[in-house]
């Protein structure tokens, strides 16, 4: 009788494995190995939607190719919104939840009031692919295929990108807060911020040369400007050019929200201009100049080599936002896919 009730386990487990698995490629059994998870467990890779969402790549840089050519900048704030949804509680979309049923949005801490942007090219994309491929794609997924699709669109790299990460439930206002770094940041805190996220000073170096496209609001360097170390004076390792030109978009006073280039000499190209700029003190943001000026780290030579050869900095980008995009996903039964990216099923 036991052999029997143990025989027919088997049957009903073999036959859920492979469903499971073709119904839902991110599935594997784990049989009693590592892996953890129940036995269960699942892992991110690029071919996660080949046969439930083929038309995903296509439906993507779609509708990005419109929203880019509308607006150049566009490509930057949709990089650095997937940043900020990796940073805050892991790359699971919790970025993208409004204020709701038990939901405090992250869309109000410090670093994303009055500046993050690109939701609506986010839903538009989530809108096609809802039609396309129902309840199949994270909205965390289209957060990471928004990014890279960004960076190919703006001439920078292309690489392959791991998905299956699944959507989470909840939303972390005191993990945006505590967890992305302020842009007055010294390079010890920058190196402790993306410490804690399992991120090293090269991944620093390279992923801060997303800076090489986008802007920033006046409010963001202002202190550089007039106030960097509390005697009133400006930070020295401004460029005295640059600093005059900031000062005229940026005054002492007012003008909080007015932009500025982070990479003035070709802000709507993925280049390495920005470790160029570095070089010769033409940074915009703190946490830009003391990647070059910093003591006690490994960023100064690291910076000059990216400013030396594109091809090193953008071999290095591919793989640290591929490491970035691993931050703490949800797979396998966590989570779920989203029907709407601003709101919980
Ligand atoms: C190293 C620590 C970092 C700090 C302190 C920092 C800080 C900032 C700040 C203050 C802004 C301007 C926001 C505003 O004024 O409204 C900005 C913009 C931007 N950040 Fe970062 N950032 C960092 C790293 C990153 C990383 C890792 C990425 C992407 C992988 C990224 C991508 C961007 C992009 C593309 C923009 C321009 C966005 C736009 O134009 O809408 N940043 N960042």
């Amino acid at each position: 009788m036991d052999a029997i009730r143990a025989g027919l386990g088997l049957i009903v487990l073999v036959f859920l494995s492979s469903t499971l698995s073709t119904a839902h490629p991110g599935f594997y059994f784990d049989w009693g190995g590592i892996g953890g998870n129940g036995g269960l467990y699942s892992t991110l890779f690029p071919e996660f939607y080949q046969y439930s969402c083929p038309q995903l790549d296509d439906i993507v840089m779609s509708v990005l190719e419109k929203a880019i050519q509308r607006e150049p900048r566009m490509a930057a704030s949709l990089v650095r919104l997937h940043f900020h949804d990796c940073f805050a509680q892991g790359c699971d979309a919790s970025v993208l939840l409004d204020d709701g049923a038990g939901i405090v949005s992250e869309k109000r801490s410090n670093p994303n009031r009055n500046s993050l942007r690109g939701f609506e090219v986010i839903d538009e994309i989530k809108a096609r692919l809802e039609e396309a491929c129902p309840q199949t794609v994270s909205c965390a997924d289209i957060l990471a295929l928004a990014a890279r699709g960004s960076s190919v669109l703006s001439g920078g790299p292309n690489w392959d990108l791991p998905l299956g990460r699944r959507d989470s439930k909840t939303a972390s206002l005191s993990s945006s807060n505590n967890n992305i770094p302020p842009p007055n940041s010294t390079l010890q805190n920058l190196k402790t911020f993306f410490g804690r996220q399992g991120l090293d000073e090269v991944d620093l170096v390279a992923l801060s040369g997303s800076h090489t496209i986008g802007l920033a609001r006046c409010v963001s360097f202002k202190q550089r400007l007039y106030n960097q170390n509390g005697n009133n004076q400006p930070d020295e390792a401004l460029e005295r050019n640059y600093y005059f030109s900031l000062t005229s978009i940026c005054p002492k006073s007012g003008g909080d929200n007015n932009l500025s280039p982070l990479d003035f000499a070709s802000p709507a190209k993925f280049d390495n201009t920005y470790f160029k700029l570095l070089l010769s003190g033409k940074g915009l943001l703190n946490s830009d100049q003391v990647l070059l000026t910093g003591s006690g780290g490994k960023t100064t030579d690291l910076v000059k080599i990216y400013a030396a050869d594109e091809g090193l900095f953008f071999n290095q980008f591919e793989k640290s936002m591929v490491k970035m995009g691993n931050i703490n996903p949800l797979t396998g039964y966590n989570g779920e896919i989203r029907k709407n990216c601003r709101r919980v099923n």
